[in-house]
């Protein structure tokens, strides 16, 4: 579907019968003025829990609360009007049980107006994510890599190296689209095992660090565009330098403020005197 020819925001349905080879377009956005600037090119856009490194500067997605997705999923679903908005569901507010992770849904859906919500886990997660379907909430899956679950996989490393844990990732695939899921995340996971699991898999693939042949791409937005500095990964393909733009400009900024160039006569209300 052109961008151009979309005249209503786009729906957990319409992500879920894509079915060619990166027919989806997604992207991260934490606040309200980048939602605007992606809207018109993304067909999903994901409140990520990766908000907690990128904006904050935590050290993993663990410290992330449920407010916080709130806030940011409110101001992205603001700035939207087109693209489907999915917010992360944080940890801690989904895994202890079925009524649990219902409640928070709930919660995030009628606070920030978000057409869904995104949760980590395979096989164990597969009933919570019935639940939730089955009383009106459309969920994204993530498998693969799993940043929620960085301590017990001994930091963020790609998956399926083997042939057990491929054959796990196939299986949690499996479970969380037959489970309802409209659309699985599928992350830092090796090629060959991704291009299967989009192949295979009922539901279409959103791949992040695992093949060209995933039904979509997500990846965060600030990496894109060189705002976040700490850590490329190979996954990330850098669009735009913004980091260095923004260094300039404030440096060009504090230069004028110093030297007595900036404000001018044009920056002022009535302004009479000239220079200091
Ligand atoms: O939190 C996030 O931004 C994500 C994407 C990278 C898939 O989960």
């Amino acid at each position: 579907m052109s961008v151009a020819s979309r005249d209503r925001r786009i729906t957990t349905r319409d992500i879920n019968q894509r079915r060619t080879a990166g027919s989806i377009v997604a992207l991260t956005a934490y606040s309200m003025p980048v939602a605007k600037l992606i809207d018109a090119h993304c067909d999903l856009i994901l409140v990520g829990d990766s908000l907690g490194m990128v904006l904050y500067g935590m050290d993993s997605t663990l410290g992330v609360t449920l407010d916080m997705m709130i806030a940011h999923g409110r101001a992205v679903v603001r700035g939207a009007s087109r693209a489907c908005v999915i917010v992360d569901m944080p940890f801690g507010s989904y895994q202890e049980s079925r009524e649990i992770a219902f409640r928070n849904a709930a919660r995030i859906m009628a606070e920030t107006g978000c057409t869904g919500v995104k949760v980590e886990g395979g096989v164990e997660m597969a009933d919570t994510v019935a639940f939730l379907v089955d009383r009106g909430i459309p969920v994204l899956g993530h498998v693969g890599l799993m940043p929620q679950s960085v301590h017990s996989h001994g930091g963020f490393r790609v998956q399926g190296r083997d042939e057990a844990a491929a054959v796990q990732i196939r299986r949690d695939a499996d479970a969380i689209a037959r489970a309802g899921a409209f659309a699985v995340v599928l992350e830092g996971t090796v090629e060959p095992v991704a291009r299967i699991i989009a192949t295979e898999l009922s539901a279409p693939v959103i791949g992040i660090g695992a093949s060209p042949a995933c039904q979509g791409q997500i990846l965060v937005t600030d990496d894109i565009l060189g705002l976040y500095g700490e850590f490329t990964p190979k996954f990330v393909k850098r669009y735009a330098e913004l980091g260095a733009v923004i260094g300039e400009a404030v440096a060009r900024y504090a230069e004028e403020v110093r030297d007595g160039r900036f404000p001018a006569e044009e920056h002022c209300f009535g302004a009479q005197a000239k220079g200091r």
